[in-house]
């Protein structure tokens, strides 16, 4: 099977904020850019020392610009994760002029264009670059937009420029604002200290917003919070997280500690990223996502034997990974998107369909849970 992984050039290479560099990239072999949603990430396959790794970084630019993408990277030296690794060869290795193997954009966390109500973007560091890109679509059309971005200082404040340009040129359509938690003598900057409630009464006239969060774990725990006691219902806030992805109103419902700033260094939750260095997740099939719609799926479906554990459940919808879930057990997994193979189990019986393509198809007899859903009855080794 062909190689899901291209190789483009870095056209450009520059300075945003303090340890945050982006990278323009173009098709090395000239070819069209895979069509992309904005939102959306690439998956990078870094030649690391000690053996390649995968990496996934959200597009940043505007993805009606079929020329090239743009990443923008913060450079992340992480206790318990070797240098070299991921960002830090991004800053350090890669060049101008260099190549590197992409695969196609991917990921469920994408502006819903079908839409025309009002939108909040809520960005906390580096969590600002798919909501970038989100932001360039949301300038072509008549949607109002209010964008919010939380960092520590202007030093790290990065793409302010371009978020501020995009809100002149909309004339007034969409509203811009940043919060610092500790600024610098000099930064310019709206609030003080972290996004609360009163913060956003101010910016929000009463509407029916739709709500796209990203940011480290423990902002994002706190604008849920903030958001749901605002009165906002769950199903409109759409979030997503570093690295290893997991459910905001479970973490929420835990009592998970909100860090009330961005850190200048990344949450632990970014080190879940260190599952993409799995030497066997090497991708060969690449597709565009296909996200569940829940009240799309059939009042009741195919059972699923959980084999190993004694238990079954009834499909009504969602993947393999969230039934299981729901049924008490608790597979491993991290990306949930089909790119670790975190999620891969033996199926003993039956067959499943894939609503997002592995970046790795599973060999015969082995399925990845979070991507799949039963095609009739299913026996799993779980
Ligand atoms: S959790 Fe990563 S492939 Fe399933």
């Amino acid at each position: 099977m062909a190689d899901a992984f291209r190789r483009f050039t870095v056209v450009r290479k520059h300075h945003e904020a303090e340890g945050i560099t982006s990278f323009h990239l173009v098709a090395a072999d000239g070819a069209a850019l895979w069509p992309a949603l904005p939102g959306q990430y690439l998956t990078l396959r870094l030649p690391v020392p000690g053996g390649p790794v995968l990496r996934t970084y959200s597009l940043s630019s505007d993805v009606a610009d079929r020329t090239q993408y743009r990443i923008s990277v913060k450079r992340e030296a992480m206790p318990g994760v070797p240098a070299g690794v991921g960002s830090c060869w991004l800053h350090d290795h890669l060049a101008e002029g260099d190549t590197v193997e992409i695969a196609a954009p991917r990921g469920g966390f994408v502006l819903d264009e079908a839409s025309a109500r009002p939108v909040l973007l809520l960005a906390g560091g580096i969590g600002v670059t798919p909501l970038l890109s989100m932001l360039h679509r949301l300038a072509q059309g008549g949607r109002r937009v209010v964008f919010v971005q939380a960092c520590e200082n202007g030093a790290v404040h990065a793409l302010r420029d371009e978020v501020a340009a995009l809100a002149t040129a909309s004339g007034g359509r969409i509203v811009a604002r940043s919060v610092y938690r500790q600024p610098s003598p000099g930064d310019r900057f709206d609030a003080e200290g972290v996004i609360d409630k009163a913060f956003l009464q101010s910016l929000l006239p009463l509407d029916h917003y739709e709500v796209y969060l990203c940011g480290p774990t423990g902002f994002m725990v706190g604008m849920w919070r903030l958001l749901t006691g605002l009165g906002l219902r769950e199903e409109d806030i759409r979030y997503e997280f570093f690295g290893k992805q997991t459910s905001l109103p479970r973490l929420a419902a835990e009592g998970v500690p909100v860090q009330a700033h961005v850190p200048a260094r990344a949450p632990a939750a970014i080190a879940g990223l260190a599952f993409l260095t799995n030497p066997a997740a090497r991708g060969i099939e690449e597709d565009l996502p296909a996200p569940v719609a829940p009240d799309a799926a059939p009042a009741k479906g195919p059972t699923v034997v959980f084999a190993r554990s004694g238990r079954e459940a009834v499909w009504t919808g969602g993947t393999l990974l969230e039934l299981a879930e729901a049924a008490g057990l608790e597979p491993e997994f991290s990306c949930r998107s089909g790119i670790c193979n975190s999620c891969r189990t033996d199926i003993r019986a039956g067959s499943v369909s894939y609503v997002e393509q592995p970046l790795t198809q599973p060999a015969p007899g082995k399925v990845l849970l979070c991507c799949s859903q039963p095609q009739g009855r299913v026996v799993l080794d779980l």
